[in-house]
C-alpha cells in the first residue's frame, strides 16, 4: 500500500467527477499521478447490443464499486459447474462507466490501467474500441488519448465474456482487479518504468542497479534529467544521483544508474525490509514525472549441493500452493483479506506461496514483500494443449509471449520473488518436442529477468526427463512424486528439485467419522479430520511427504496443495470423469475444495497443526477429535495429538494415558500412496492413543527437555447457550476497503464450544460499515456468501464487515434462537 502525493507541480491538475483517491492498493511502481478509478462503475449481465455506445440508457444499471466479482453473489445452483465452484462465473458482463477530464489537460497522456478483469475484456472509449486482453490474471494499460472529450462527457465500456469450461477452479467473473487512471505528460516514466537489481552486496554494501524507461509521446525532441533517490523503510535518504538525456520525438529508452548504498539491512523470511526508490523526471527546472518503487535488497542462490540459499543462507520451502479467490469475497482483490489470508498461512509455519496457476493480485505480491514470504510466481495452467474445453490454450498463440513478459515486467522489482513458473503440469511435458516451447518459455523470462531462475510443475515421470524437458528449466519442480526427489538427481546430478505440489490430502474442519475412512466417500459430503486421505488417486497424507523429505536432503522442500480451501474442485466430490463432459455435479452439494490446512474462512483445521508442528519451533501441541461423542460411551475412540516438542501425554478425566515420545511411537495410518509404503504406514508425524469414550475432558500435555511446554485441552460440551463474537482487528481504517473478520463461536454455559452447533446467526450491523460476506467453511453449503445470517458449522462461522467512508463505529449483533445474543463494536478511523 502506498500513499500518494496528490498534487504534481506545475503540472497540478483536477478532475471533475473523478475522486483521487489517496490510497492505491496495488499499485506499487507506478506513476505519482495514478488515481483510483474504481468508483461508480455501472455493470449489467448479460449480451447487451450497442452497450458500448455513448448513447446507450445505462440509467437502471447495477451501480458497483470496483474491484467486483459478479459471480460470487451467486446463487449457487448445479446448472451451473461444481468444478468452478457452483456460481455463475461465465458468461457476458458489460461495465460502463461516465468521467470527465478536464480542458486544461488536453496534450496529456491518459491511459486506464487494470490489473486484471475475468476475462475476454474488449474495452471502447466513446463508442470505440481500443483494446483487449482475453487472460484474466493479467494486468493491462489501454492508452485512452485519442479518443478522449477534453472537457465534457466521456464513456468508457467494458465488455467480459469469461466461458463455460474454461477453468478448473472458480475463477470468479468481473473486473475483480483495482483500475487506475493514469494521466501523465507526454514525456513520461511509462507503466512498470523501473527494473531495479541488487548484484552487488557484500560487506553491508551494495550496488542498486536502476534501469529507468522513459517515453516520450510527443513531436519535440527533449533535453531530460532523472534524478533517483533511495530511501530506507523510514524514509531516510540513503543515496542518490542523477543522470542527464535526451528523448527523440515519439521514442522510448532506458536510463542505467548505479547507487551504492552502505548498511543495508536486507529482506529475509519473516524480517522484511523495504526500500523505495523515487525517481523524479524533469525537463529544465520542471518536473514532468515521479515515480516510486519499493524494492529490497537480498540475495538468492540455488546449487546442487544446498538448494536454496537466501542471503546466503539455506532455507527450506515450507509452502502452500493457493488459487486466487478470498473464500466468501470471493475474487474482488482486498488488501486486508490478502494480507489475513498470508499472515494465517505464516502462523502455520508458510515460509513460500507458489501462485498457482497464474499471475497473482499486486496485492498478493505487497503482501509477501512485507511479512517476509518467498514466492514462485506462475504464469500458466495450460500451454498450446488445453486441459479444458476453453482453456488458455485457446489464446496461448498470440498472448503468451505478451502475458508472460507483462508478468515479469510487472513483479520483478518484488524481493519476494524468487522463480518464475511457466506452468503447471502442462501437457507439452508427454511430448517428445515438447522441449521446444519449454525453452521459448525459458527464455522469454531470463530475457526479462536474468536474476531469477525458472520453474515448471511436472506430474509425470520420466517422461519430461526422458524427452529432456526439464533439461530446459532451471529448478525442476514435481507435483506429488515425493520418493522421485532424490531418483531424479541421482539421474540428473545437475538437477535440482522441490515439490511443487505436495499431498492433496483433504478434509471438512471438526468433523471426524468412525471408523476412520480412508478411501470411502462419506453420505454427508464431508471428510474426516483424521486426515488419512479421501482424496484424488495421488493424494498421500501430510506425513509421507516430510518422510519423504527428510530422506532426500537434496529437495528444496514442498508447496502444499493448498493454504486455504478455495472455491470449485470439490475433490473427491464430483468427478474427473469425462463422462459427465467436464461438469462435476454428481455429489452436488459439494462445491468448494477440501485440500486445505484451512477452511474457506480462514478457520484452521487439524491438519494445520500437523504442519506446524512440522514447520515451527515455539512449542505447541494440538490433540483431535472433539469431545462430544453422545450415545458412544464405552467405544474406542483414537485420539491423535500433533506437536514440535519430544513427547505428549494424554489425560482423560485426569487419568493418564500414558506418554508417548516423537521419533519411538509411531502412529499406524493407511496409506495406498504409490511408490511409498502401501497398507499401513508408521508415521512418526502423530502420537496416537485409543481411549474408550467417557464425557469429560481430554488434555495433551508436550513435554521439552522433560519440562512441560504446551497444554491443549478439549471438554465435553454442554448444548449450546451462547454466542461469542471475537473481532481479528476491533479498529479498521474509514477507507471503505478495510475488513474486520468477525469469528462466531456457539458455546455451552460454561464457555465450551460446541462442536457439532449449526445453529443459524443472524446478524445486525449498524454503523459506520457494512456485510461484506458471512461464510462457515462448509463445503456443501450453499447459503448465499451475502446473507445477514450464516448456519454455524463445527460451532463456528464467519462475518466479514467493511468500513464506510466516513469514520466512526460499527455496532455487530448476532443473535440465535434459544441463545444469548453478542454485540460488539469496531472502530473505524
Ligand atoms: C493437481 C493440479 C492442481 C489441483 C490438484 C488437486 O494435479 O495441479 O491444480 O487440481 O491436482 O489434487
Amino acid at each position: 500500500m502506498r500513499f500518494l502525493k496528490l498534487n504534481f507541480i506545475l503540472l497540478t491538475f483536477s478532475i471533475s467527477i473523478l475522486c483521487l483517491s489517496c490510497h492505491t492498493e496495488g499499485a506499487s511502481s507506478n506513476p505519482i499521478a495514478d488515481s483510483d478509478f474504481n468508483k461508480d462503475w455501472l455493470f449489467q449481465k448479460d449480451s447487451i447490443a450497442n452497450a458500448e455506445t455513448v448513447n446507450f440508457d445505462d440509467s437502471d444499471w447495477q451501480k458497483v464499486t470496483l474491484p467486483h466479482d459478479w459471480s460470487i453473489d451467486g446463487p449457487f445452483d448445479n446448472k451451473y459447474n461444481a468444478r468452478t465452484g457452483g456460481l455463475p462465473v461465465h458468461g457476458i458482463g458489460w461495465y460502463r462507466k461516465h468521467f470527465t477530464i478536464e480542458k486544461g489537460l488536453e496534450g496529456k497522456q491518459i491511459s486506464v490501467e487494470f490489473d486484471g478483469a475475468m476475462s475476454n475484456a474488449k474495452v471502447y472509449l466513446n463508442g470505440e474500441y481500443i483494446g483487449e486482453r482475453p487472460y484474466g490474471y493479467i494486468g493491462f494499460e489501454i492508452d485512452l488519448t485519442k479518443h478522449i472529450n477534453f472537457g465534457s462527457d466521456n464513456v468508457i465500456a467494458v465488455r467480459l465474456a469469461p466461458e463455460d469450461l474454461s477453468m478448473r477452479w472458480y475463477a470468479g467473473a468481473g473486473i475483480y482487479r483495482n483500475v487506475r487512471l493514469k494521466i501523465n505528460n507526454s514525456i513520461h516514466i511509462p507503466q512498470w518504468g523501473t527494473y531495479i537489481t541488487t548484484p552487488n552486496i557484500t560487506n553491508g554494501n551494495a550496488d542498486v542497479n536502476i534501469e529507468t524507461k522513459l517515453k516520450n509521446t510527443g513531436a519535440n525532441r527533449s533535453e531530460v534529467s532523472l534524478s533517483t533517490v533511495i530511501k530506507d523503510a523510514n524514509g531516510n535518504i540513503v543515496g542518490e544521483t542523477d543522470s542527464n538525456d535526451s528523448l527523440d520525438a515519439n521514442s522510448e529508452k532506458a536510463i542505467s544508474q548505479i547507487i551504492k548504498i552502505s548498511n543495508v539491512t536486507l529482506w529475509d523470511i519473516n524480517k522484511s525490509y523495504l526500500y523505495t526508490a523515487h525517481s523524479t523526471l524533469k525537463i529544465g527546472n520542471d518536473i514532468v514525472d515521479e515515480y516510486e518503487t519499493p524494492f529490497g535488497v537480498r540475495t538468492i542462490e540455488f546449487n546442487t549441493k544446498d538448494g536454496f540459499l537466501l542471503n546466503g543462507k539455506k532455507v527450506r520451502f515450507n509452502g502452500v500452493c493457493m488459487h486466487h479467490d478470498l473464500g466468501p469475497l470471493g475474487t474482488g482483490v482486498n488488501y486486508r483479506a490478502t494480507e489475513r489470508q498470508m499472515q494465517i498461512m505464516q502462523s502455520m509455519g508458510v515460509n513460500a506461496l507458489r501462485t498457482s496457476h497464474n499471475p497473482p493480485s499486486p496485492e498478493m505480491l505487497e503482501v509477501c514483500d512485507k511479512l517476509g514470504i518467498v514466492v514462485i510466481d506462475e504464469a500458466f495452467d495450460e500451454w498450446k494443449i488445453g486441459k479444458v474445453p476453453n482453456g488458455y490454450h485457446k489464446y496461448f498463440d498470440d498472448w503468451h509471449e505478451k502475458d508472460l513478459r507483462d508478468m515479469i515486467k510487472r513483479d520483478r522489482n518484488h524481493p519476494s520473488v524468487i522463480m518464475w513458473s511457466i506452468g503447471n503440469e502442462i501437457l507439452e511435458q508427454g511430448r517428445k518436442d515438447g522441449w521446444k516451447l519449454t525453452k521459448h518459455l525459458n527464455d522469454i523470462c531470463h530475457d526479462e529477468d536474468d536474476t531469477r531462475p525458472t520453474t515448471v510443475g511436472f506430474n509425470y515421470y520420466p517422461a519430461p526427463f526422458v524427452n529432456k524437458l526439464a533439461n530446459h528449466v532451471d529448478i525442476v519442480g514435481m507435483n506429488y512424486w515425493p520418493t522421485t526427489y532424490s531418483k531424479i538427481v541421482e539421474e540428473n546430478p545437475e538437477m535440482i528439485v522441490y515439490g511443487s505440489e505436495t499431498s492433496s490430502q483433504t478434509s471438512s474442519r471438526g468433523v471426524y467419522h468412525l471408523p476412520i475412512e480412508f478411501k470411502e466417500k462419506h453420505e454427508t459430503n464431508h471428510v474426516s479430520s483424521y486426515d488419512v486421505t479421501v482424496g484424488p488417486p495421488w493424494a498421500y497424507a501430510p506425513d509421507i511427504e516430510f518422510d519423504a523429505l527428510e530422506q532426500s536432503s537434496n529437495s528444496l522442500g514442498e508447496f502444499v496443495w493448498t493454504g486455504f480451501d478455495y472455491l470449485g474442485e470439490p475433490t473427491p466430490y464430483g468427478g474427473r470423469d469425462n463422462s459427465t463432459n467436464g461438469y462435476w455435479n454428481d455429489d452436488w452439494p459439494s462445491r468448494s475444495s477440501y485440500f486445505a490446512p484451512v477452511d474457506l474462512c480462514g478457520f484452521p483445521k487439524d491438519r494445520y497443526y500437523l504442519y506446524q508442528s512440522q514447520w515451527t519451533t515455539k512449542p505447541m501441541v494440538h490433540v483431535l477429535p472433539h469431545w462430544n461423542w453422545e450415545g458412544q460411551e464405552g467405544k474406542t475412540i483414537p485420539v491423535y495429538s500433533y506437536t514440535n516438542c519430544e513427547e505428549v501425554e494424554l489425560f482423560v478425566n485426569g487419568k493418564s494415558f500414558g506418554k508417548k515420545v516423537k521419533g519411538k511411537d509411531f502412529t499406524e495410518i493407511p496409506s495406498e500412496y504409490h511408490e511409498f509404503e502401501k497398507g499401513m504406514y508408521k508415521t512418526k508425524y502423530r502420537l496416537s492413543w485409543n481411549v474408550p469414550y467417557q464425557p469429560g475432558s481430554i488434555k495433551v500435555v508436550a513435554y521439552k527437555d522433560g519440562k512441560e511446554a504446551a497444554i491443549k485441552e478439549i471438554k465435553t460440551a454442554e448444548k449450546p447457550s451462547k454466542i461469542k463474537l471475537e473481532a481479528d482487528r476491533s479498529e479498521i481504517s474509514a477507507d471503505g476497503k478495510d475488513l474486520s473478520f468477525i469469528t462466531i463461536s456457539v458455546l455451552d454455559e460454561n464457555g465450551n464450544i460446541c462442536p457439532k452447533a449449526d445453529n443459524l446467526i443472524n446478524f445486525k450491523i449498524e454503523g459506520a460499515g457494512t456485510l461484506a460476506a458471512v461464510g462457515n467453511g462448509d463445503q456443501t453449503s450453499l447459503a448465499s456468501f451475502r446473507a445477514p445470517e450464516r448456519k454455524a458449522f463445527s460451532g463456528k462461522c464467519l462475518l466479514i464487515v467493511k468500513s464506510d467512508e466516513s469514520a466512526g463505529a460499527i455496532s455487530i449483533t448476532a443473535s440465535s434462537a434459544g441463545l444469548t445474543q453478542e454485540t460488539i463494536s469496531i472502530l473505524t478511523k
